[in-house]
Protein backbone atom coordinates (compact mmCIF):
# COMPACT_ATOMS: atom_id res chain seq x y z
CA UNK A 1 0.00 0.00 0.00
CA UNK A 2 0.99 3.71 -0.70
CA UNK A 3 2.54 5.36 2.50
CA UNK A 4 0.05 8.14 3.66
CA UNK A 5 1.02 11.52 4.52
CA UNK A 6 -1.83 13.51 6.69
CA UNK A 7 -1.39 17.23 6.96
CA UNK A 8 -2.83 18.53 10.14
CA UNK A 9 -3.08 21.91 11.58
CA UNK A 10 -2.12 22.10 15.22
CA UNK A 11 -4.19 24.86 17.19
CA UNK A 12 -2.80 24.63 21.20
CA UNK A 13 -4.83 28.15 21.23
CA UNK A 14 -5.04 28.81 25.77
CA UNK A 15 -3.89 27.61 28.88
CA UNK A 16 -3.05 23.14 28.53
CA UNK A 17 -4.10 23.54 25.21
CA UNK A 18 -0.66 23.93 24.75
CA UNK A 19 0.59 21.24 27.04
CA UNK A 20 -1.99 18.37 25.61
CA UNK A 21 -1.92 19.27 21.79
CA UNK A 22 2.36 19.15 22.57
CA UNK A 23 1.64 15.35 24.28
CA UNK A 24 -0.83 14.19 21.57
CA UNK A 25 1.89 15.27 19.14
CA UNK A 26 4.38 13.54 20.32
CA UNK A 27 1.89 10.36 20.88
CA UNK A 28 1.26 10.72 17.30
CA UNK A 29 4.33 10.81 15.83
CA UNK A 30 6.08 7.78 17.89
CA UNK A 31 2.44 5.87 16.54
CA UNK A 32 3.54 7.25 12.44
CA UNK A 33 7.33 6.02 13.26
CA UNK A 34 6.78 3.01 14.72
CA UNK A 35 4.86 2.08 11.11
CA UNK A 36 8.23 2.35 9.37
CA UNK A 37 6.65 4.48 6.71
CA UNK A 38 3.14 3.67 6.19
CA UNK A 39 2.08 6.90 7.43
CA UNK A 40 2.81 9.91 8.57
CA UNK A 41 1.71 13.56 9.96
CA UNK A 42 2.96 16.87 8.61
CA UNK A 43 2.29 19.21 11.28
CA UNK A 44 1.69 23.38 10.78
CA UNK A 45 0.76 24.71 14.24
CA UNK A 46 -0.93 28.23 14.12
CA UNK A 47 -0.30 30.90 17.05
CA UNK A 48 -4.66 31.51 17.33
CA UNK A 49 -5.87 31.99 20.93
CA UNK A 50 -6.18 34.74 23.37
CA UNK A 51 -2.31 35.83 23.61
CA UNK A 52 -2.76 36.24 20.11
CA UNK A 53 -6.13 38.60 20.10
CA UNK A 54 -4.01 40.72 23.24
CA UNK A 55 -1.34 41.55 20.52
CA UNK A 56 -3.44 41.89 16.97
CA UNK A 57 -6.97 42.14 18.71
CA UNK A 58 -7.71 38.98 16.41
CA UNK A 59 -8.63 35.68 17.87
CA UNK A 60 -8.02 34.03 13.99
CA UNK A 61 -6.35 35.58 11.51
CA UNK A 62 -8.58 37.37 8.52
CA UNK A 63 -7.08 34.49 6.28
CA UNK A 64 -6.90 31.84 8.71
CA UNK A 65 -10.26 29.98 7.55
CA UNK A 66 -8.83 29.48 4.23
CA UNK A 67 -5.60 28.24 5.66
CA UNK A 68 -6.91 26.11 7.06
CA UNK A 69 -9.50 24.60 4.78
CA UNK A 70 -6.93 22.20 2.83
CA UNK A 71 -6.24 19.90 5.80
CA UNK A 72 -7.26 16.98 6.66
CA UNK A 73 -7.75 17.56 10.23
CA UNK A 74 -7.57 20.02 13.09
CA UNK A 75 -5.91 19.28 16.48
CA UNK A 76 -7.86 21.81 18.94
CA UNK A 77 -6.58 22.10 22.42
CA UNK A 78 -8.58 25.14 24.37
CA UNK A 79 -9.84 28.40 23.96
CA UNK A 80 -10.00 31.10 26.73
CA UNK A 81 -8.01 32.89 28.87
CA UNK A 82 -9.12 35.47 32.00
CA UNK A 83 -7.35 38.38 29.26
CA UNK A 84 -10.74 38.27 26.89
CA UNK A 85 -13.99 37.62 27.34
CA UNK A 86 -15.27 34.06 26.96
CA UNK A 87 -17.66 34.59 24.43
CA UNK A 88 -15.47 36.51 22.53
CA UNK A 89 -12.75 33.82 22.64
CA UNK A 90 -15.40 30.98 22.18
CA UNK A 91 -16.87 32.68 18.92
CA UNK A 92 -13.87 33.90 18.09
CA UNK A 93 -11.89 30.92 17.28
CA UNK A 94 -13.67 27.82 18.27
CA UNK A 95 -17.08 28.24 17.22
CA UNK A 96 -16.11 30.16 14.03
CA UNK A 97 -14.17 26.84 12.80
CA UNK A 98 -16.79 24.43 13.90
CA UNK A 99 -19.75 26.66 12.00
CA UNK A 100 -17.92 27.70 9.31
CA UNK A 101 -16.54 24.38 8.33
CA UNK A 102 -20.05 22.87 9.09
CA UNK A 103 -18.30 20.42 11.50
CA UNK A 104 -21.91 19.37 12.23
CA UNK A 105 -21.68 15.94 14.51
CA UNK A 106 -19.89 16.43 17.72
CA UNK A 107 -19.16 12.79 19.03
CA UNK A 108 -18.15 12.81 22.50
CA UNK A 109 -17.52 8.84 24.14
CA UNK A 110 -17.83 8.48 27.74
CA UNK A 111 -15.20 5.73 28.84
CA UNK A 112 -14.76 4.33 31.86
CA UNK A 113 -10.94 3.60 32.12
CA UNK A 114 -9.03 1.25 34.54
CA UNK A 115 -7.85 2.29 37.54
CA UNK A 116 -9.92 5.36 37.24
CA UNK A 117 -12.13 5.92 40.36
CA UNK A 118 -15.58 6.98 39.29
CA UNK A 119 -17.53 8.43 41.64
CA UNK A 120 -20.22 6.18 40.69
CA UNK A 121 -20.33 3.33 42.97
CA UNK A 122 -22.09 0.78 39.71
CA UNK A 123 -19.07 1.48 37.79
CA UNK A 124 -16.62 -1.10 39.52
CA UNK A 125 -19.07 -3.65 38.36
CA UNK A 126 -20.87 -2.58 35.50
CA UNK A 127 -19.68 -2.44 32.26
CA UNK A 128 -20.62 1.29 31.35
CA UNK A 129 -19.51 2.94 28.11
CA UNK A 130 -21.66 5.66 26.40
CA UNK A 131 -21.45 8.22 23.47
CA UNK A 132 -23.15 11.53 23.47
CA UNK A 133 -23.95 12.85 19.88
CA UNK A 134 -24.10 16.59 19.66
CA UNK A 135 -25.92 18.75 17.19
CA UNK A 136 -23.48 21.30 16.71
CA UNK A 137 -24.24 23.84 14.10
CA UNK A 138 -27.75 25.36 15.36
CA UNK A 139 -30.05 24.71 18.22
CA UNK A 140 -29.24 26.69 21.59
CA UNK A 141 -25.42 27.85 20.06
CA UNK A 142 -27.09 29.52 16.98
CA UNK A 143 -25.84 32.81 18.12
CA UNK A 144 -29.40 34.54 17.32
CA UNK A 145 -30.62 37.53 19.44
CA UNK A 146 -29.45 40.73 21.11
CA UNK A 147 -29.04 42.96 23.99
CA UNK A 148 -31.06 45.93 25.00
CA UNK A 149 -33.31 45.64 22.16
CA UNK A 150 -35.76 48.17 23.60
CA UNK A 151 -32.94 50.89 24.57
CA UNK A 152 -34.74 51.10 27.59
CA UNK A 153 -31.42 51.88 29.42
CA UNK A 154 -29.58 51.59 32.58
CA UNK A 155 -31.69 49.22 35.02
CA UNK A 156 -33.95 47.98 32.07
CA UNK A 157 -31.72 46.40 29.59
CA UNK A 158 -33.31 43.34 27.73
CA UNK A 159 -31.39 40.47 26.51
CA UNK A 160 -33.23 37.72 24.16
CA UNK A 161 -31.13 34.61 23.12
CA UNK A 162 -33.09 32.04 20.68
CA UNK A 163 -32.39 28.44 19.57
CA UNK A 164 -32.53 27.77 15.84
CA UNK A 165 -33.92 23.78 15.00
CA UNK A 166 -33.92 22.87 11.28
CA UNK A 167 -35.84 19.95 10.06
CA UNK A 168 -32.73 19.55 8.31
CA UNK A 169 -30.33 19.76 11.10
CA UNK A 170 -32.30 17.96 13.38
CA UNK A 171 -32.80 15.07 10.64
CA UNK A 172 -28.96 14.91 9.70
CA UNK A 173 -27.99 14.14 13.30
CA UNK A 174 -30.19 12.03 14.25
CA UNK A 175 -29.57 9.70 11.43
CA UNK A 176 -25.68 10.02 12.28
CA UNK A 177 -27.17 8.80 16.07
CA UNK A 178 -28.75 5.71 14.42
CA UNK A 179 -26.32 4.53 12.20
CA UNK A 180 -23.21 4.92 15.11
CA UNK A 181 -26.11 3.06 17.33
CA UNK A 182 -25.79 0.33 14.48
CA UNK A 183 -22.20 -0.30 15.05
CA UNK A 184 -22.43 -0.76 18.85
CA UNK A 185 -22.78 -3.99 21.04
CA UNK A 186 -26.41 -1.88 22.17
CA UNK A 187 -27.98 -0.55 18.90
CA UNK A 188 -30.32 2.30 21.05
CA UNK A 189 -30.56 5.35 20.71
CA UNK A 190 -31.75 8.41 23.43
CA UNK A 191 -32.91 11.18 22.20
CA UNK A 192 -32.72 14.26 25.07
CA UNK A 193 -35.17 16.81 25.08
CA UNK A 194 -37.35 19.54 26.72
CA UNK A 195 -40.83 19.82 24.53
CA UNK A 196 -42.42 20.00 27.47
CA UNK A 197 -41.31 23.53 28.23
CA UNK A 198 -39.98 24.29 25.13
CA UNK A 199 -42.95 23.91 22.66
CA UNK A 200 -41.30 24.76 19.37
CA UNK A 201 -38.16 23.81 18.55
CA UNK A 202 -37.92 20.90 20.58
CA UNK A 203 -41.31 19.55 19.23
CA UNK A 204 -39.78 19.28 16.38
CA UNK A 205 -37.00 17.77 17.50
CA UNK A 206 -39.44 15.54 18.66
CA UNK A 207 -40.94 14.74 15.46
CA UNK A 208 -38.07 14.02 13.41
CA UNK A 209 -36.73 11.76 16.02
CA UNK A 210 -39.57 9.82 15.26
CA UNK A 211 -39.83 9.91 11.57
CA UNK A 212 -35.84 9.06 11.14
CA UNK A 213 -36.79 5.70 14.06
CA UNK A 214 -39.13 4.44 11.50
CA UNK A 215 -36.48 3.74 9.05
CA UNK A 216 -34.09 1.98 11.60
CA UNK A 217 -36.80 -0.56 13.00
CA UNK A 218 -33.91 -3.06 14.67
CA UNK A 219 -32.57 -0.07 16.50
CA UNK A 220 -34.39 0.60 20.32
CA UNK A 221 -35.38 4.29 21.14
CA UNK A 222 -36.58 6.36 23.66
CA UNK A 223 -36.88 10.13 24.60
CA UNK A 224 -35.74 11.12 27.92
CA UNK A 225 -36.16 14.61 29.00
CA UNK A 226 -32.65 16.18 29.47
CA UNK A 227 -33.58 16.64 33.46
CA UNK A 228 -34.32 13.39 33.68
CA UNK A 229 -31.45 12.51 31.47
CA UNK A 230 -29.00 14.38 34.09
CA UNK A 231 -30.52 11.76 36.75
CA UNK A 232 -30.70 9.07 34.71
CA UNK A 233 -26.76 9.35 33.80
CA UNK A 234 -25.85 9.23 37.42
CA UNK A 235 -28.49 6.02 38.51
CA UNK A 236 -29.02 3.90 35.07
CA UNK A 237 -26.16 4.82 32.87
CA UNK A 238 -26.16 0.67 31.70
CA UNK A 239 -29.15 1.80 29.72
CA UNK A 240 -26.93 3.90 27.76
CA UNK A 241 -25.95 3.52 24.41
CA UNK A 242 -25.77 6.67 21.89
CA UNK A 243 -27.79 9.54 23.13
CA UNK A 244 -28.16 12.55 20.87
CA UNK A 245 -28.81 15.78 22.06
CA UNK A 246 -28.86 19.29 21.06
CA UNK A 247 -26.37 21.98 21.33
CA UNK A 248 -26.83 22.93 24.99
CA UNK A 249 -28.08 19.78 26.06
CA UNK A 250 -25.06 17.57 24.79
CA UNK A 251 -22.83 19.94 25.74
CA UNK A 252 -23.97 20.10 29.42
CA UNK A 253 -24.89 16.13 29.30
CA UNK A 254 -21.34 15.59 28.19
CA UNK A 255 -19.15 17.22 31.18
CA UNK A 256 -21.52 15.14 33.24
CA UNK A 257 -20.50 12.21 31.31
CA UNK A 258 -16.51 12.90 31.71
CA UNK A 259 -16.87 13.46 35.42
CA UNK A 260 -18.40 10.38 36.13
CA UNK A 261 -15.52 8.80 34.22
CA UNK A 262 -13.94 10.42 36.58
CA UNK A 263 -12.20 13.35 35.32
CA UNK A 264 -12.93 16.52 32.53
CA UNK A 265 -8.97 15.71 31.58
CA UNK A 266 -10.14 12.21 30.40
CA UNK A 267 -12.74 12.88 27.98
CA UNK A 268 -12.36 13.34 24.10
CA UNK A 269 -14.45 14.79 21.43
CA UNK A 270 -14.47 15.01 17.40
CA UNK A 271 -16.05 17.78 15.49
CA UNK A 272 -16.91 15.85 12.25
CA UNK A 273 -17.89 17.50 8.93
CA UNK A 274 -19.49 13.92 7.58
CA UNK A 275 -19.53 14.76 4.04
CA UNK A 276 -15.46 15.17 3.99
CA UNK A 277 -15.98 19.03 2.44
CA UNK A 278 -13.99 20.50 5.08
CA UNK A 279 -11.56 19.53 7.61
CA UNK A 280 -12.72 17.91 10.96
CA UNK A 281 -11.88 18.76 14.20
CA UNK A 282 -10.66 17.01 17.37
CA UNK A 283 -9.96 18.30 20.97
CA UNK A 284 -10.31 17.30 23.97
CA UNK A 285 -13.93 18.65 26.11
CA UNK A 286 -12.23 19.90 28.74
CA UNK A 287 -11.33 24.11 28.78
CA UNK A 288 -8.19 25.85 29.18
CA UNK A 289 -7.68 25.34 32.69
CA UNK A 290 -6.11 28.17 34.14
CA UNK A 291 -5.93 26.77 37.72
CA UNK A 292 -3.28 24.84 36.35
CA UNK A 293 -2.04 26.06 33.29
CA UNK A 294 2.06 26.06 32.79
CA UNK A 295 2.47 23.41 35.79
CA UNK A 296 2.49 20.37 33.96
CA UNK A 297 -0.19 18.56 35.71
CA UNK A 298 -2.81 18.32 32.75
CA UNK A 299 -3.96 15.51 32.14
CA UNK A 300 -3.35 14.27 27.97
CA UNK A 301 -5.91 11.59 27.85
CA UNK A 302 -8.08 13.87 26.72
CA UNK A 303 -6.28 14.90 24.03
CA UNK A 304 -4.99 12.04 23.17
CA UNK A 305 -8.35 10.02 22.98
CA UNK A 306 -9.47 12.88 20.58
CA UNK A 307 -6.10 12.18 18.67
CA UNK A 308 -7.47 8.46 18.55
CA UNK A 309 -10.85 9.71 16.69
CA UNK A 310 -8.51 11.47 14.33
CA UNK A 311 -7.32 8.28 13.21
CA UNK A 312 -10.63 6.76 13.17
CA UNK A 313 -11.04 9.45 11.05
CA UNK A 314 -8.39 8.81 8.56
CA UNK A 315 -9.38 5.03 8.03
CA UNK A 316 -6.56 4.24 10.44
CA UNK A 317 -9.00 2.01 12.88
CA UNK A 318 -6.33 -0.40 14.11
CA UNK A 319 -3.71 2.78 14.94
CA UNK A 320 -6.61 4.05 16.54
CA UNK A 321 -7.63 1.23 18.79
CA UNK A 322 -3.39 0.97 19.79
CA UNK A 323 -3.77 4.40 21.01
CA UNK A 324 -6.95 3.16 23.00
CA UNK A 325 -5.31 0.17 24.36
CA UNK A 326 -2.00 2.05 25.38
CA UNK A 327 -4.42 4.46 27.09
CA UNK A 328 -6.00 1.75 29.57
CA UNK A 329 -2.64 0.39 30.13
CA UNK A 330 -1.38 3.60 31.39
CA UNK A 331 -4.28 4.51 33.57
CA UNK A 332 -4.20 0.03 34.82
CA UNK A 333 -0.80 0.64 35.79
CA UNK A 334 -1.83 3.51 38.27
CA UNK A 335 0.01 6.38 35.99
CA UNK A 336 -1.98 9.16 36.87
CA UNK A 337 -2.56 13.17 37.16
CA UNK A 338 -3.78 14.76 40.04
CA UNK A 339 -7.31 15.28 38.81
CA UNK A 340 -7.63 11.34 38.50
CA UNK A 341 -5.83 10.67 42.03
CA UNK A 342 -2.01 10.34 41.34
CA UNK A 343 0.91 12.38 40.92
CA UNK A 344 2.64 12.05 37.70
CA UNK A 345 3.41 14.60 35.53
CA UNK A 346 1.82 15.36 31.94
CA UNK A 347 5.41 14.53 30.51
CA UNK A 348 5.26 10.99 32.68
CA UNK A 349 2.02 10.42 31.43
CA UNK A 350 2.65 11.19 27.64
CA UNK A 351 6.05 8.71 28.16
CA UNK A 352 4.20 5.68 29.80
CA UNK A 353 1.77 6.29 26.58
CA UNK A 354 4.37 5.84 24.32
CA UNK A 355 6.02 3.03 26.04
CA UNK A 356 2.84 0.95 26.00
CA UNK A 357 2.25 1.75 22.61
CA UNK A 358 4.45 -1.37 21.72
CA UNK A 359 2.22 -3.85 24.08
P1 LIG B 1 -12.04 23.80 32.29
O1 LIG B 1 -12.41 22.58 31.54
O2 LIG B 1 -10.91 24.59 31.74
O3 LIG B 1 -11.71 23.43 33.81
C1 LIG B 1 -12.68 22.84 34.69
C2 LIG B 1 -11.94 22.03 35.76
O4 LIG B 1 -11.39 20.86 35.16
C3 LIG B 1 -10.78 22.78 36.37
O5 LIG B 1 -10.69 22.47 37.74
C4 LIG B 1 -9.57 22.24 35.65
O6 LIG B 1 -8.37 22.25 36.39
C5 LIG B 1 -10.00 20.80 35.34
N1 LIG B 1 -9.37 20.32 34.11
C6 LIG B 1 -9.71 20.68 32.85
N2 LIG B 1 -8.91 20.09 31.96
C7 LIG B 1 -8.05 19.33 32.66
C8 LIG B 1 -6.98 18.47 32.30
N3 LIG B 1 -6.61 18.25 31.02
N4 LIG B 1 -6.29 17.84 33.29
C9 LIG B 1 -6.64 18.04 34.57
N5 LIG B 1 -7.64 18.81 34.98
C10 LIG B 1 -8.34 19.47 34.03
O7 LIG B 1 -13.36 24.71 32.37
P2 LIG B 1 -13.56 26.20 32.91
O8 LIG B 1 -12.69 26.42 34.09
O9 LIG B 1 -15.00 26.39 33.02
O10 LIG B 1 -13.08 27.16 31.73
C11 LIG B 1 -11.76 27.70 31.61
C12 LIG B 1 -11.65 28.39 30.27
O11 LIG B 1 -11.75 27.42 29.21
C13 LIG B 1 -12.75 29.41 30.00
O12 LIG B 1 -12.13 30.49 29.33
C14 LIG B 1 -13.71 28.70 29.07
O13 LIG B 1 -14.42 29.57 28.23
C15 LIG B 1 -12.76 27.83 28.29
N6 LIG B 1 -13.38 26.61 27.72
C16 LIG B 1 -12.99 26.26 26.46
C17 LIG B 1 -13.44 25.09 25.89
C18 LIG B 1 -12.94 24.73 24.54
O14 LIG B 1 -12.03 25.33 24.02
N7 LIG B 1 -13.48 23.71 23.91
C19 LIG B 1 -14.37 24.21 26.59
C20 LIG B 1 -14.68 24.64 27.95
C21 LIG B 1 -14.19 25.81 28.48
MG1 LIG C 1 -18.45 22.22 27.37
Amino acid sequence: TQPRTFRIAAIPADGVGAEVVAAGRTVLDALAEDSRGAFSFDWEEFPWGCDYYAKTGKMIDDDGLDRLKDFDAIYFGAVGWPNVPDHISLWGLRLKICQSFDQWANIRPVHFLPGVQSPLRKADDTELDWVVVRENSEGEYAGLGGRNLSGRGPGGEVALQSALFTEVGCERIMRFAFDLARTRARCKVSSVTKSNAQQYGMVLWDDVFKRVAQDYPDVETESVLVDAMSAKFVLKPEDLSVVVASNLNADILSDLGSALAGSLGLAASANLNPERRFPSMFEPVHGSAPDIAGQGLANPIGAVGSAALMLDHFGLPEQAARLHKAIQATTAAGVLTRDVGGTATTEEVTKALIAHLAD
